[in-house]
């Protein structure tokens, strides 16, 4: 569907979703008028500048990070892979936007880099009992720029950072069956690798989360990645954000494959 279509039938979608009545659809729709419209940010315009204050620092950061970790050669500074890899403000709101929603957030996050989506993350669930954020990430630099950040953050009760390359540590993980209720998917974007780790979260049949995989339209294998991960059965709601795809699994209702369409950025 073209982002032009998508715009014009927003509204429709919005009450479709509302006729729903589904707490998690409730959370992601709320969350997404907020960030869309720059409404009711008062109470986090703090937050939000203390996030972007880091990613501010990191580009001016001439650190080399190297990634022997994957075989590579190469060395890249720390202000450039800030610009290419981490979310973007308004994606990283939003995400804040929807955990901060929720009563007690158990994150995990495939994909740490530098910890600017894991500082919004943090920020979120800092001051909520029996919340935690479990992330994930390859290159031991890149971790342990985002441990002394977390730490500036909040305590180190309330974080894990998982180094490891995914193949190693992720198979651990999911021995652990824990119950993430929010998943964000930004690893990886290989089809096969993201389809793994889909597979793998759901087959621990307790799960009753939101799962965000970022960067769906990236190649024509992630559209195919999502076009796969939308349709599996489990699935009882999904939203195509174009960047983001979210599917809702949530045993408790009897309504599967509900798609929805919606546009926030690029
Ligand atoms: C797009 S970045 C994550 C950005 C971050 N979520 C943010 O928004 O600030 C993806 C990260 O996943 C890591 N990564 C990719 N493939 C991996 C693998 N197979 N094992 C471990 N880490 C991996 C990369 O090193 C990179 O730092």
């Amino acid at each position: 569907m073209s982002i032009f279509c998508i715009r014009l039938n927003q509204k429709r979608e919005l009450n479709k979703i509302k006729e729903e009545k589904n707490p998690y659809l409730n959370i992601i729709v709320k969350s997404f008028l907020e960030v869309k419209l720059n409404k009711k940010l008062n109470d986090h315009l703090e937050v939000f500048k203390l996030c972007e204050r880091y990613r501010k620092n990191l580009l001016k950061d001439d650190r080399i990070i190297t990634y022997e970790i994957f075989g590579l050669s190469k060395k890249i500074k720390v202000k450039e892979i800030c610009k290419k890899a981490t979310s973007s403000p308004i994606w990283a709101q939003f995400l804040y936007l929807i955990i901060d929603k929720l009563s007690t957030p158990f994150v995990l996050e495939i994909g740490t880099n530098l910890g600017v989506s894991g500082t919004y993350i943090l920020s979120a669930i800092k001051n909520k009992k029996n919340s935690f954020f479990i992330t994930m990430e390859g290159v031991p630099a890149l971790c342990k720029i985002a441990q002394s950040q977390f730490s500036s953050i909040a305590s180190k009760k309330k974080f894990q950072i998982i180094q490891g390359l995914y193949n190693n540590t992720f198979p651990k993980l999911i021995a652990q069956n824990l119950n993430f209720n929010i998943l964000f998917i930004d690893g990886n974007h290989r089809k096969n690798d993201t389809l793994y780790y889909f597979n793998s979260l759901i087959s621990n049949k307790e799960l009753q989360c939101i799962m965000i995989f970022d960067d769906i339209n990236w190649s024509a294998e992630m559209q195919e990645c999502w076009s796969i991960i939308r349709k599996n059965p489990i699935v009882s709601y999904s939203i195509n954000y174009y960047k983001w795809g979210i599917i809702i699994i949530d045993q408790s209702t009897s309504k599967f494959h509900q798609h929805f369409y919606f546009h926030l950025d690029y």
